[in-house]
């Protein structure tokens, strides 16, 4: 045992998952990272637990997921192509499943403005950005839009994290958080950023059971 706060983390094989990780590392965390294929984690052996499996793997998912202080998730679609149907949600039900056996409350998920909060004012730019992305992109949009549904029932201490496009960057100042329609929100986002805002969740009660979104300052 070491004492220190265990870190579960879903989706951290994708470039977001780089700054998480070294982030989180330099947090003095210890981090047990779940992924399909332990090769994309092969810079980090030695430093983290890495715990092979698919979503719908119960048995490896409770091996990563047992002792741990916080569940953060980056899963998304990765790709236009989703394959089967909404993999993301149905591999977040039994994440959050396994959370209750475990009796781990803290749930972190990454989502997009294809999840409407109740909060959001009307705002012109992401509402646009999220109905083309559903346009190039159906099943990825359902996928999103599930997996928040599904966090956002879970009865867990869950906070989405509603973010823009992506870009590769350290952590800056801060970012800009709010709701749409209310806050004045950017459309960019660094992975630097986010992966800060999403570790900030880890002992930050203010955002429990709310959908934030968040963007450059
Ligand atoms: N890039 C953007 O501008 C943007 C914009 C809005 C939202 N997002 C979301 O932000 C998050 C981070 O994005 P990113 O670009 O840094 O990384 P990414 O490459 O999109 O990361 C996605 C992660 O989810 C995992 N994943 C996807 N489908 C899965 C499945 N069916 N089963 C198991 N794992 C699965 C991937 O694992 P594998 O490596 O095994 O595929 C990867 O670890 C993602 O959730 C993405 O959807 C990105």
């Amino acid at each position: 045992m070491t004492g220190k706060k265990i870190i579960a983390l879903f989706g951290a094989t994708g470039p977001t998952g780089r700054y998480l990780i070294e982030e989180a590392l330099q947090r003095g965390y210890q981090l047990s990272v779940y992924t399909r294929d332990a090769k994309k984690l092969a810079a980090f052996a030695g430093r983290i637990d890495i715990v092979v499996g698919d979503l719908q793997d119960s048995r490896a998912l409770a091996q990563c997921i047992r002792g741990a202080d916080a569940v953060i998730s980056a899963l998304g679609p990765n790709a236009l192509r989703v394959p089967g149907d909404k993999p993301v949600m149905h591999g977040l039900t039994r994440i959050i499943a396994t959370m209750k056996q475990a009796g781990v409350r803290r749930l972190i998920q990454i989502s997009t403005a294809a999840y409407r909060d109740p909060e959001d004012g009307f705002a012109f730019q992401p509402r646009a950005f999220a109905l083309l992305f559903k346009l190039i992109a159906r099943k990825g949009y359902e996928d999103i839009q599930a997996t928040a549904k599904e966090v956002a029932r879970s009865g867990l201490d869950w906070t989405l994290v509603r973010i823009p496009n992506l870009k590769d960057g350290p952590a800056t100042s801060g970012v800009a958080v709010g709701w749409y329609g209310k806050t004045s929100l950017g459309t960019r986002l660094s992975r630097g950023n986010l992966a800060s805002f999403l570790l900030d969740q880890v002992t930050d009660s203010q955002f429990v059971q709310a959908a934030p979104a968040i963007a450059n300052a």
